[in-house]
């Protein structure tokens, strides 16, 4: 009943007959698993902005062929090729916006008792040394130690969006998922301590410093959802941001700071209290890192060939700088400090450069050209390189001193190699080689020897405890 009562809401707010006959086709052939409105059941949204970047051909070929050791089933042969294009087509199309408020999210949510009740020493692994992995292949974000590389633990968390987040304290680590996903895992009794669903459709979540609080950026519906950290239930949600396209934690003065998409400014939300303030920035900032100090936020806004260092504490723009070499990305960038100034590097979006910032006096200090247009530069304090994977085979190796790019590694020759991530003692680097048969390669970080190489499916980033405690 209430099926076909959504129906003839959507068919009358659909143009032209086309589009009306691919709605009962997507009632007949998709809804059962991903949800009449397309929110998503066993299978994630069909919504645009869950589908993001993904273009008609690669949605028509997933459609045509199924997705391999998945309940996506190949429609080839059921549906005619100008269906296939009439679903595409469909499931581009806006979706009404879902009600998805504290009765709906708290309909989702399953807290673990055994965790609790078993919270005593956990197993002797030292959490300092823990990995996540994320393995986009199964949707499992795997638990490895850092010193036998060896998996511990394991969670199916589905196709997980931005880095996940360990506490401070190390005893839980919190995952999201592109389909609204928060699942928290416990680290001491390496298990799932339990899960909500903050929205149909989100991007990252960020932990605060203290650990109590769990701040979701949701892009359906849009807005910031903040969670507690031990309940998992929501304790406010923002929804005059708009949309939130990423939101982080800061250290100093306790605040969580989130980039809004369609606002021209950040909104900073102080953690204890909760209340928002809102910061112009003049356009809306859609990738930004915050500096080892967490006072300044180094941003750009799509198209706008500027990067804006903004001072979070007194909220105003202290410098804008032209970019030379495209747009940036920022999100990934790598920082060490070297004779008493700390730096910045970081890929850019379509140009085969490194960009090296000196933080201080916010200048440009180098532009590397590397093998191609990479995505995430890392380093650590104990390492003498930044290890900068470049869109191809090869991770190359910048000097930190000269600056100059001074070796390379290829875990598999033809394949691409990207994110990096390094032990808690910068001894070893693991480098991702992102295939359905792929695998991670861990390296001697001073030697460049190849040590280890543990199978995954498509496996992504890596996330080390120590290093990533924000
Ligand atoms: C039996 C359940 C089921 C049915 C029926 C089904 N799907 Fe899926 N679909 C899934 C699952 C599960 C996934 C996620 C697979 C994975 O883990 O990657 C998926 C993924 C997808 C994706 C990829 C989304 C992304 O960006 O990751 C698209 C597109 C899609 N389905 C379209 C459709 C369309 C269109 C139909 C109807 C013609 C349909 N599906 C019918 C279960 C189903």
């Amino acid at each position: 009943m209430r099926t076909s009562f959504t129906a003839i809401i959507a068919l009358s707010l659909l143009s032209g007959s086309a589009l009306a006959g691919a709605e009962s086709l997507y009632l007949r052939h998709c809804a059962s698993c991903h949800h009449p409105e397309r929110h998503g059941l066993t299978g994630p949204p069909l919504i645009p902005e869950y589908l993001g970047a993904k273009d008609d051909a690669r949605l028509a070929s997933i459609i045509r062929d199924g997705i391999e050791a998945t309940n996506m089933p190949a429609f080839k042969g059921v549906l005619s090729e100008k269906e296939v294009l009439d679903a595409v087509r469909f499931i581009k199309s806006p979706a009404k916006a879902p009600e998805w408020g504290l009765s709906e999210m708290l309909s989702t949510r399953a807290v673990s008792d055994r965790a609790s009740a078993a919270a005593g020493p956990g197993p002797g692994h030292n959490r300092e040394e823990l990995f996540m992995v994320v393995e986009a292949g199964s949707g499992i974000v795997h638990f490895m130690d850092g010193v036998s590389f060896k998996l511990v633990g394991s969670v199916k968390a589905g196709a997980v969006h931005g880095g996940p987040k360990f506490v401070p304290g190390l005893e839980h680590a919190f995952i999201s998922s592109r389909d609204g996903w928060v699942i928290k895992y416990d680290l001491l009794n390496l298990m799932e301590a339990g899960r909500i669903r903050a929205g149909i459709s989100a991007r990252n979540l960020a932990v605060s410093a203290d650990g109590k609080k769990v701040a979701v950026a949701s892009l359906l519906p849009a807005g910031l959802v903040v969670l507690d950290a031990e309940s998992l239930e929501p304790l406010k949600t923002f929804r005059d941001s708009g949309a939130i396209s990423s939101v982080y934690a800061l250290r100093e003065g306790r605040r969580f700071v989130a980039a809004a998409r369609d606002r021209a400014g950040l909104f900073i939300i102080d953690d204890i209290t909760l209340e928002e303030t809102f910061m112009e920035t003049g356009a809306p900032v859609t990738d930004f890192f915050i500096e080892p100090q967490g006072r300044y936020m180094v941003a750009t806004s799509r198209g706008s060939g500027k990067l804006w260092v903004l001072d979070l504490r007194e909220k105003k723009a202290v410098k804008e700088l032209a970019m030379p070499s495209g747009m940036p990305h920022l999100a990934s960038a790598a920082f060490w400090e070297r004779d008493g100034a700390t730096f910045a590097a970081f890929p850019h979006i379509g140009e085969p450069v490194l960009s090296v910032l000196r933080l201080g006096d916010w200048e440009l200090e180098a532009a590397i050209r590397v093998k191609g247009p990479g995505f995430f530069a890392r380093t650590h304090e104990n390492v003498p390189h930044v290890w900068v994977d470049t869109g191809t085979d090869t991770v190359q190796l910048m000097d930190k001193r000269t600056l100059t790019i001074t070796g390379e590694v290829v875990p598999e020759p033809g394949k691409k190699a990207m994110h990096i991530e390094f032990t808690r003692d910068g001894a070893y680097a693991l480098v991702s080689v992102p295939e359905d048969d792929g695998k991670v390669v861990i390296y001697d970080s001073r030697s460049l020897e190849p040590r280890k190489t543990v199978p995954f499916k498509r496996p992504l980033g890596k996330y080390n405890a120590a290093n990533r405690r924000f």
